[in-house]
């Protein structure tokens, strides 16, 4: 039987086929059974993580190419990797910088000729593509302009461990609906049988066309995308209230002109207490208390973003375990 097949019995799971060798740019290059496969993966590994050495991917090198700071997704993928029996090679600023010195294509042929599998934190979105269609190893976004398909594995993980399952809740996105985290997180969510609301001001909505793609995705699922303008109308409800900084990495400039817009999507106790009371906060971290949302949210009892935080780890260890292996000989 293929292992997945075992994950199902543990953990309620589709099967699904295999991830080896797959690219992971957006959340929906996967389907959602591979998602929630991969999500079943996540859980098995997490059960297993009290300072045991695994050596799933012993012998295998990670290269992780960063062109923009970060502490959640570099360290998470370094001691996830670790953890699985693997090893890491990090590069950042003048030493990776994506088409400056030399183009995606040649850096991802050069690269495949050493490592396993290449994590890739880009501003532009169009030259991680280029850099994943040349790379013989799986490439995997570790934040675009355009996605963060990792914060958004990690982010269904934390629903499905506070929900026990996804399907038929809704979340409520409220800010910047055409963000990198937004849109990750409504593609795997939709997938996955979650109803999102966007509550976005019109300088910040999700585009139409991005919400006729959710309607697509989710429809064999029995999840709908929806965009309000009235904040308290999209939180209405809602089982999970996510929210995500006012202005992305690099585009410092907008910060003044975004704050004008958004002031009145902050996450404050008085907007949180429209959405049902069993809901939860989310927040993809870093964050800015006092702007997009307030201290007494992100520091409350309903908020998780910790437990966000620490699934990175383990939502990417089972992605990394996925792309890498056929998944014969993992214990279950
Ligand atoms: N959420 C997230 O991607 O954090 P970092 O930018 O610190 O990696």
């Amino acid at each position: 039987m293929h292992n997945v097949y075992k994950y199902t019995t543990m953990y309620a799971i589709a099967p699904a086929p295999s991830l080896q060798g797959r690219h992971f740019l957006q959340a929906s290059d996967f389907s959602s059974a591979e998602i929630r496969a991969v999500l079943s993966l996540a859980g098995y590994l997490k059960s297993r993580r009290s300072g045991e050495q695994l050596t799933m991917l012993r012998g295998k090198t990670l290269g992780m190419l960063f062109e923009k700071p970060s502490l959640r997704t570099r360290v998470s993928f370094e001691v996830g990797m670790t953890q699985l029996g693997g090893q890491v090679m990090f590069a950042s600023g003048a030493e990776f910088m994506v088409g400056s010195r030399e183009t995606p294509e040649d850096a991802a042929r050069v690269l495949s000729r050493y490592v396993d599998a290449i994590v890739v934190r880009t501003h532009a979105h169009e030259p991680l593509e280029r850099f994943a269609h040349a790379a013989t190893v799986p490439t995997i976004n570790g934040l675009s302009a355009e996605a963060h398909p990792c914060q958004a594995l990690a982010d269904l993980l934390t629903i499905q461990e506070r929900f026990g399952a996804l399907a038929g809740l809704t979340i409520a996105y409220i800010g910047d609906a055409g963000n990198n985290v937004a849109k990750s997180l409504a593609e795997a969510a939709v997938l996955c049988g979650v109803t999102v609301h966007f509550g976005a001001p019109a300088s910040h909505s999700a585009k139409e066309s991005f919400l006729a793609h959710l309607q697509r995705l989710g429809k064999p699922h029995g999840a709908t995308a929806r965009a309000f303008r009235n904040p308290t109308r999209a939180v209405r409800g809602v089982d999970v209230v996510y929210t995500d900084v006012w202005t992305s990495m690099g585009e410092e400039a907008l910060k003044e002109r975004n704050a004008a817009s958004l002031i009145p999507y902050a996450i404050t106790q008085e907007l949180l207490a429209y959405a049902q009371p069993h809901s939860i906060f989310m927040h993809c971290l870093p964050a800015h208390r006092g702007e997009e949302v307030s201290a007494a949210v992100i520091d409350g009892s309903q908020s998780v973003v910790f437990d966000q935080a620490e699934n990175r780890m383990h939502a990417q260890k089972a992605l990394l375990v996925a792309l890498l292996t056929d998944l014969r000989g993992i214990p279950v």
